[in-house]
């Protein structure tokens, strides 16, 4: 995946980088990739936003950032002065051609200081309705024909469905090649998420089991014990089939069902991610409500601590009938995967943080010890943690010690933290690192992207006509509403954690 070690000098412009994400992920990366690896022998971060600041303000905001979120926290004066003394910025509309001239100038104005051809980054972290305009001017300008050393960054969402997504993959590939596209699902850059495809195509181990013939079904959770926070008015929008289930999700999807690739290039991997969604049977409208679960929290107590519901929650209208939870049943339908369940769920204000893989293995062909020997007993498992914790399960069963024969479900446990000594690098500072490295293998592709939103867009209209009459209808602190638990048992399966 990576290539090159020396990064050619760099001018890393952020669009919004007055905003939280800045402050919170982009900065505090690139100052962590700063002192673990060798950054770029020349690097300008150019933050543009309306707000009127001073470099000397912004870089003091940044500092409170890096403080509070990067790997390293309270930096030490030196060290920031030195990171810092190479960001500046530049006040402008986004929707004005002089912003972009200004920009462009700068760029050739450190070129020629630098004396050397530099890449350019352009990311926006702005909210989504920016998209469609930044890459415009920034084509007009002149700013996106260098192929080799330009590139665009965009975080997701990339549409609210698959037209709007179709429409902007054209917006961006109007002025920037697919290959300088770089959309960000952070998801990808989780280091046991890549994980994944060492585990399965780096071990000769699995891959022979890792099929219909073996595998009963799969689950993939992702749960988050927080609500919306302060994002009401963008969550509020999307709901949880937008925001989780059409990326993360399905990128987590994707690589436990992919077949292997025949080398690390970024487009063979894509290729074969893509291949599993093109292969993923659609849901009829008419049996949306039989495959697909939805959810909203309503108020209730977590921890003994009252906490509010969503639709109390800043920034959510009083009757909203957005969902904060999603279970939905897919079958990929190809030699590998026939009829083999996968069920993904996701939702907010749920029991725990938990984001895990599990791999249920069926029965064993004709079962040899007594009745009593196998009381507990259960088909072996894998379970990839995701978070809170790092690591790989592998549950079976074992003899109990004694006389009599009986068999116990035991684990064999990889945990990250315990099998490597750091730095562990967040996930944004692999995907800015490899945006560095114009490695494009851990980011979204245009037909990866609208394969998802394919997948979803009956559930989306069904949804859209058919509104919920039930909502709220989980407790926080709860596992989501009873239905999700139905999807499952109805096929004689069960949600699985590690715990
Ligand atoms: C974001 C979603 O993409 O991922 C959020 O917009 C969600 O709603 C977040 O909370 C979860 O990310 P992580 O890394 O905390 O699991």
């Amino acid at each position: 995946m990576k290539t090159k070690n020396q990064l050619e000098p760099t001018v890393f412009v952020i669009f919004g980088g007055g905003g939280d994400l800045t402050w919170r992920k982009l900065v505090p990366a690139l100052f962590d990739l700063s002192q673990d690896r060798s950054m770029p022998t020349r690097l300008s971060i150019i933050v543009v936003d309306r707000i009127e600041l001073s470099d000397e303000e912004l870089r003091q905001r940044l500092h409170e950032g890096v403080n509070k979120f990067s790997r390293h926290r309270v930096v030490d004066d030196e060290k920031w002065k030195k990171f810092a003394i190479n960001i500046y910025y530049q006040q402008g509309d986004f929707k004005k051609p002089e912003t972009y001239t200004t920009l462009k100038a700068q760029c050739e104005k450190l070129e020629k200081e630098w004396n050397a051809k530099t890449q350019r980054i352009f990311y926006m972290a702005t909210p989504p309705i920016m998209f469609s305009e930044i890459p415009k001017f920034l084509g007009e300008a002149g700013l996106s024909t260098d192929r080799e050393h330009t590139r665009l960054v965009v975080e997701k969402p990339i549409g609210y469905n698959l037209e709007s997504a179709i429409e902007l993959n054209k917006i961006f590939t109007n002025s920037f090649q697919e290959c300088q596209i770089f959309r960000i699902d952070h998801y990808l850059g989780k280091e046991t998420v890549q994980n994944i495809l060492a585990f399965r195509f780096a071990n000769p181990l699995f891959e022979p089991i890792w099929n219909r013939r073996y595998v009963d079904y799969v689950t993939i959770t992702v749960a988050e014990d927080l609500g919306i926070g302060h994002r009401g008015g963008y969550y509020d929008k999307a709901g949880a089939l937008r925001d989780m289930v059409q990326n993360h999700l399905m990128q987590l999807l994707c690589l436990v069902a992919m077949e292997p690739m025949v080398s690390f290039d970024a487009d063979e991997i894509r290729n074969k991610k893509v291949d599993v969604l093109h292969a993923v049977r659609p849901i009829p409208r008419d049996e949306i409500n039989q495959n697909v679960v939805r959810g909203q929290y309503g108020k209730g107590k977590v921890s003994k601590k009252e906490v509010r519901g969503y639709r109390e929650e800043k920034g959510v209208s009083a009757g909203s009938q957005t969902e904060t939870f999603v279970a939905i049943k897919l079958f990929v339908d190809n030699w590998r995967w026939q009829d083999v369940p996968f069920y993904l769920r996701t939702g907010k204000r749920l029991a725990q943080q938990s984001s895990e893989i599990v791999i249920q293995f069926r029965a064993v062909p004709h079962q040899s010890f007594p009745m009593e020997a196998s009381i507990d007993w259960q088909s072996a498992r894998i379970i990839i943690t995701i978070q809170p914790e790092e690591g790989i399960v592998l549950r079976f069963q074992a003899k109990q010690p004694g006389p009599k024969v009986i068999l116990k479900q035991v684990d064999m446990r990889f945990k990250y933290r315990e099998s490597f000594s750091g730095p562990f690098p967040n996930a944004y500072e692999t995907l800015l690192w490899d945006i560095m490295q114009n490695d494009a293998t851990l980011f979204m592709r245009a037909d990866q992207v609208e394969a998802a939103w394919r997948i979803l867009m009956p559930v989306l209209e069904e949804w859209d006509e058919k509104k919920p009459t039930n909502f709220p209808n989980y407790p926080p602190g709860s596992w989501g509403p009873e239905a999700a638990k139905k999807l499952l048992a109805q096929e004689g399966h069960n949600w699985l954690t590690t715990t």
